[in-house]
């Protein structure tokens, strides 16, 4: 197992006392546990505000946990550790490349901070790795702004692959792009990843992206798990009332065992989540049981948290 995540947990602090002391917490990520094998693609969704984003900065080390455990290569992570193996691509280029400097100078940064190689190798580095991500040298002395939107998506996987991680998580990397452009970043991807021998996470909306990319795929809604799997069970057979919700959007990845009913209503303030399951203001299916919480549930090769799963004790 490449990398396993543990009970993990975290709460941003969003109300404090007059002493600066947090009194309020935001449950953003919720006793998440999940494996992923080497050279595998572990898709995560759900709608906004899931946790999905924040799994991915405390796995690269931007966030710091509240509790629970990261394993990689058999090795515990400890607080606020940082591995150059596991680097992200942003949601958005836009926001995640700065104005103010050259492709060349970002597309270096990560080998300046961990001071790596001399200043002439670094160059040289810097040039194969955009080339392999399909842009030629003029871009080097380019400012993001005036690139493309694929460009800029190019430049921020070249940012990342200068430090020749292992696991790339890549959130929605491809959700800021025209139509268009989409394909060739997501062919890009999967060129990379056969030739660089990548493991990815992939925080997506598009469903038949995962479906198309992924083995695994975790689906969270209001920081916890709802379904997580194979892909092949999760997507083309979904089971928990949130995923086939979900893909009641998504009618071509539809089997015959999709219940014929999409999701209603508004995502509760994450702040103020419904007590037992977390989805019960939303689903077609919830009855009196549903005001305790459910537990995930072992259901064949995949989990499950709906009491209509949980086994009779
Ligand atoms: N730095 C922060 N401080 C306080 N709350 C935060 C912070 N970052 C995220 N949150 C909250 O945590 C929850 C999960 O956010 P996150 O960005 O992980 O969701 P997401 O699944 O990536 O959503 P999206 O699909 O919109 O990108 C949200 O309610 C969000 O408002
Ligand atoms: S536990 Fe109840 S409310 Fe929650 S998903 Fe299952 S049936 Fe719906
Ligand atoms: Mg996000």
């Amino acid at each position: 197992m490449l990398l396993k995540v543990e009970n993990l947990c975290k709460d941003f602090p969003v109300e404090f006392s007059i002493f600066g002391k947090p009194k309020k917490f935001l449950k953003a990520v919720q006793e998440v546990s999940f494996e992923i094998e080497k050279g595998s693609v572990f898709s995560i969704v759900g709608e906004s505000g899931s946790g999905k984003s924040t799994i991915a900065r405390i796995l690269s080390g931007i966030y710091s946990a509240s509790s629970g455990k990261i394993i990689y290569e058999n090795k515990v992570f400890e607080k606020n550790m940082k591995s150059s193996d596991i680097q992200m691509v942003f949601q958005d280029p836009d926001s995640s490349l700065d104005p103010r400097k050259t492709v060349s100078f970002i597309v270096e940064e990560g080998l300046r901070i961990h001071k790596i190689l001399s200043k002439k190798e670094r160059k040289r580095l810097v040039l194969d790795t955009v080339k392999s991500v399909g842009l030629t040298e003029d871009v080097l002395k380019k400012y993001p702004h005036q690139l493309s939107g694929g460009q800029k998506q190019r430049v921020a996987i070249a940012r990342a692959l200068i430090l020749k991680p292992k696991v790339l998580i890549l959130d929605e990397p491809t959700s800021a792009l025209d139509v268009s452009v989409q394909a060739q970043i997501l062919n890009l991807l999967i060129e990379l990843k056969e030739k660089y021998e990548l493991t990815y996470i992939l925080i997506t909306h598009d469903l038949k992206i995962v479906n198309h990319l992924s083995d695994q795929t975790m689906v969270m809604y209001l920081g916890q798990i709802m379904e997580i799997g194979k892909t092949e069970y999760v997507i083309q057979d979904p089971l928990h009332p949130y995923t086939k919700g979900l893909l009641e959007s998504v009618p071509k990845i539809g089997t015959q065992n999709l219940a014929n009913f999409s999701i209603k209503g508004e995502i509760p303030s994450p702040l103020n989540q419904p007590k037992g399951c977390v989805f019960k203001t939303r689903c077609p299916l919830a009855f009196e049981k549903c005001f305790e919480s459910p537990k995930l549930t072992e259901i064949g090769d995949r989990k499950i948290r709906c009491h209509l799963y949980e086994k009779e004790v």
